[in-house]
């Protein structure tokens, strides 16, 4: 490339304002907010990136599609063209549209679930997570050694440990083992790709023992940028085919459309055994809807369909990894600890160690989270002890990283949002050792993170 300078391959087109907001105002805020960023209203955040999901602007293509909803109850052009634009990179041969990733995961698990039933993954998602356990079945996340190393530097660090997915396989008994999943990018695991060996030896290793093996799909398309650019004999093949090849490896998928497919809500769960499929569109109808529109308007079901062919294109991939890229280094050059390589919608700071002072049950993401809010108005993610920590059986252990991400919405902010993101960490350096720990007083469950309060430790 002749310039060092990756400019945003779109230019504004309509605007948000943005509320600004002082120091003393967020620290009246937040305590309000029981230190909890999840309960902030987003109008008292000035730089939100407490998620990629849904949060993304849309095109004026996908604005404008949204005219040709067709809202009809059954059999919508809507939905043919959502069909036809999934099957066009996943072919599976059933695809079922629901409201977003969670009611896909709600539904496979209800029907593969159950008391005795153990469901690996590299990574599972919080809400993959929980959905699986909410049926009495055990969620087990099998990432790579090195994924568990915040500062590994392997290319592919979301890779499934396939020896010990082979182990729990002799172990366990496949007649226990429903499915396997596999989550590209893995976001819980710090956004690090799998590679495409690494998913063909584990859908080999299911399919040798008939399990079926399906991807959480939710980061696709960036998942395919990272294998061309870093997996021997890809750098020449099109993103669309690195999709394609990887879903071939697959018997299905779940998704999220609040991701990759650039679309604000939407999602679903394609596989290609029928006798699941028509199973798993019994229980659709009873939650979601019928199954040609499934939770969604037809003005969705279009947003999406367009989005999926803005989501593989390479300069809006190069663009956005290299957006990602840019905050992730600027953090890195200030010796703050992010998890290294950076990976592809968030960077993710290493609580745990940059906020040494603190132990796991004290909180130290959370602790991080309050200081972004309260210095910047920067609204993160804890992914750690808070989010993970709180065990089936009610005891509390610390997780394997405390991470907090910073998830960056797609085509949303500029190269300036991001270097005040960066400005705000340095200020943060001088007065990491003065932040507190704090306790929850009060949690629900499951996904306590969403609305548990807390206070600091003083
Ligand atoms: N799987 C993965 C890997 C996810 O990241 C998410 C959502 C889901 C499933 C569930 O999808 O939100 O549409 O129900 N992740 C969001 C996040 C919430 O912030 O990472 P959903």
């Amino acid at each position: 490339m002749e310039f060092k300078t990756v400019i945003e391959p779109f230019r504004i087109h309509s605007v948000e304002p943005l509320k600004l907001t002082t120091h003393s105002q967020r620290k009246t805020i937040i305590e309000k907010a029981g230190y909890n960023v999840f309960n902030l209203r987003s109008e008292d955040v000035m730089i939100d990136l407490l998620t990629d999901s849904g949060t993304g602007a849309m095109s004026k293509s996908q604005w404008a599609a949204l005219q040709n909803g067709d809202e009809s109850y059954a059999g919508s052009p809507s939905w043919q063209r959502f069909d036809s634009a999934v099957k066009n990179l996943f072919p599976f041969n059933n695809v079922i549209p629901t409201h977003q990733g969670r009611a896909a995961e709600k539904i496979l698990f209800s029907i593969l679930g159950g008391p005795g039933k153990v469901v690996p993954s590299n990574t599972h998602f919080d809400t993959t997570r929980a959905n699986i356990e909410f049926t009495g079945a055990k969620a087990v996340d099998l990432v790579i050694e090195q994924g568990r190393n915040p500062q590994s530097l392997h290319p592919f660090k979301g890779n499934m440990d396939v020896e010990k997915l082979h182990d729990l396989i002799e172990e366990i008994g496949s007649e226990h083992i429903p499915i396997v999943m596999m989550t590209v990018t893995n976001n819980s695991g710090g956004g690090q790709p799998v590679s495409m060996e690494n998913i063909r030896e584990t859908s080999q290793l299911c399919h040798r023992f008939g399990i079926p093996f399906f991807l959480d799909g939710c980061r696709f398309a960036e998942n395919s940028w990272f294998i061309q650019e870093r997996e021997s004999g890809y750098s020449q093949v099109p993103i669309s085919d690195i999709v394609k090849e990887m879903a071939s490896l697959a018997d299905g998928m779940t998704m999220s459309a609040k991701k990759d497919p650039l679309g604000n809500i939407g999602g679903w769960l394609a596989m290609n055994d029928d006798t699941l499929a028509k199973e798993a569109r019994r229980l659709l109808i009873l939650t979601e809807g019928f199954p040609t529109y499934g939770g969604l308007a037809g003005r969705d079901l279009e947003a999406i369909a367009v989005g999926l062919t803005e989501a593989i294109s390479q300069d809006y991939l190069d663009y956005r990894i290299a957006s990602t890229r840019y905050l992730g280094h600027a953090l890195h050059d200030a010796d703050i600890p992010v998890v290294l390589p950076i990976g592809g919608h968030a960077v993710y700071i290493d609580a745990r160690s940059w906020l040494g002072h603190l132990s796991p049950l004290q909180y130290p993401g959370q602790s991080l989270c309050v200081a972004l809010y309260v210095e910047g108005g920067i609204r993160s993610c804890e992914i750690g002890t808070v989010m993970f920590g709180l065990q089936p059986d009610g005891k509390e252990v610390p997780a394997a990283m405390d991470l907090v991400r910073l998830a960056i919405p797609r085509r949303t902010y500029t190269q300036s949002h991001i270097d005040y993101v960066v400005e705000v960490c340095l200020k943060l350096k001088d007065i990491i050792t003065s932040l507190p720990g704090y306790t929850i007083t009060s949690e629900p469950e499951p996904l306590r993170h969403f609305s548990a309060r807390f206070a600091p430790l003083v």
